[in-house]
C-alpha cells in the first residue's frame, strides 16, 4: 500500500518556553528554533525507521521509544486508523530535556503526521486536545502549534486558549542552555502537593499581570510579572546556579524579565535592545557554578508548526 500524501512531507515545529515564571502550566511562547521531521518513506504498518541528526542523535533513534512515532501511533489509533509505517528523518535543533519543549515538538509533529494520514485532515483546534492529552499540559504544545504567546486552560478533554499579539521587534528571548539535563517528570516531582494561600495569590497576581502586560505592551511590568512562588523556588535547586541565576540576571541592562524556561534547567530572559549583557550574565552564573552553557538569542515564532514538502535536492547536512 502507498500513502503518497505522507511521503515527502516535512513537519516544522518550533521550540517553546513554558510558564514564563508565573504562568505555570498555562502560558507558553513559541521561539524561532526548530526541529524538522521529514517522512522519507512510507511502509507497512509497524515498520519504522528513524534517523536523528543534531540534538538527541545518540538517544532518540530507537523507533519504539521515539516520541514522534509514539504520538503518531497514538493519534492514528484514536481515530481508528491503522498507522502506516514510516521512515523518518529528524533534524533536531531543540536541545533535549532543557525546558525548551523538545517533547512537545515531538508530540505535535507526530500528531500532525497522523493527521496527514486521514482522508479528511482535521483543523488544528481539533488536534490540540489530542496533543495535550499525550503531553499532559498545554503550555508547550499549544504555542508550538499556533505560534506566539498563548494562554491555555484545560478542563478534562476540553481546551480554551487565547493567542496574544506579537511583541515589537526590539523584544527578544535570550535562552541560556546549560550542559545538564533535567527531565520534566523529575522537575514535577519536587513540587509541593499543597501551597500556602499567600503564595497562590502572589503567583495568581503575577500570571494575570503577565498576560495583561503582554497584551497591552506594558513591558516595564515584566520584572514583577514573571516572578512566581509555585514552582521556581523548588526547581531552582535542581541545577547548578539555579538558586541565584534569576536574581543575578534580573537587574542586568536590557533584561525585562527572567524565569526558568519550562521545567528547566535552561533560563529564559525577555530582553529589549542589545541582549549581549543578558546572555553573558546568564552564562557567567552557570560557569561560576562549574557548568558549561550556550545561549540563543531568539525571536517569537508567530507561525507555529507547519507542514511542507521535504525540499528536493537538499541533503541533511545542508538543512541542519
Ligand atoms: N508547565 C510545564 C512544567 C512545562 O513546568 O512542568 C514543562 O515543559
Amino acid at each position: 500500500m502507498r500513502y503518497p500524501d505522507l511521503e515527502g512531507v516535512r513537519v516544522r515545529v518550533p521550540a517553546t518556553t513554558a510558564n514564563l515564571g508565573s504562568g505555570f502550566d498555562t502560558i507558553g511562547l513559541a521561539l524561532t528554533l526548530y526541529n524538522f521531521y521529514d517522512v522519507i518513506g512510507v511502509d507497512e504498518p509497524g515498520a519504522y525507521k528513524v534517523e536523528v541528526i543534531g540534538e538527541g542523535s545518540s538517544e532518540l533513534s530507537d523507533e519504539a521509544s521515539n516520541l514522534v512515532i509514539q504520538s503518531y501511533e497514538k493519534a492514528c489509533r484514536k481515530w481508528g486508523i491503522e498507522p502506516p509505517g514510516l521512515s523518518l528523518r529528524c533534524l533536531n535543533a531543540i536541545p533535549l530535556c532543557r525546558g525548551l519543549g523538545s517533547s512537545a515538538s515531538a508530540v505535535a509533529g507526530g500528531v500532525l503526521l497522523a493527521n496527514a494520514v486521514r482522508d479528511e485532515p482535521l483543523p488544528v483546534e481539533k488536534l490540540l486536545p489530542v496533543m495535550v492529552a499525550i503531553e499532559g499540559h498545554p503550555d508547550n504544545v499549544v504555542p508550538c502549534c499556533l505560534g506566539g504567546l498563548v494562554v491555555s486552560c484545560v478542563d478534562g478533554e476540553e481546551l480554551r486558549y487565547v493567542k496574544l499579539p506579537p511583541p515589537p521587534e526590539r523584544i527578544t528571548a535570550v535562552v541560556a542552555v546549560p550542559d545538564v539535563q533535567v527531565r520534566t517528570e523529575d522537575a514535577r516531582k519536587v513540587l509541593p502537593k499543597q501551597v500556602d494561600m499567600n503564595d497562590a495569590v502572589f503567583s495568581l497576581n503575577r500570571a494575570a499581570l503577565l498576560a495583561a502586560s503582554w497584551a497591552a505592551g506594558k513591558w516595564e511590568n515584566l520584572p514583577w510579572a514573571m516572578d512566581d512562588r509555585l514552582h521556581q523556588p523548588f526547581r531552582s535547586k535542581l541545577f547548578p546556579g539555579g538558586d541565584r541565576i534569576l536574581d543575578a540576571v534580573k537587574t542586568v541592562r536590557n533584561c525585562l524579565g527572567v524565569a526558568i524556561s519550562g521545567s528547566g534547567p535552561s533560563v529564559l530572559a525577555i530582553a529589549q535592545g542589545t541582549p549581549g549583557d543578558v546572555a553573558e550574565a546568564m552564562c557567567r552564573v552557570f560557569s561560576e557554578n562549574g557548568v558549561r552553557s550556550r545561549f540563543f538569542v531568539l525571536n517569537v515564532d508567530e507561525e507555529g508548526a507547519s507542514l511542507d514538502d521535504v525540499p528536493p535536492e537538499r541533503n541533511a547536512r545542508e538543512v541542519a
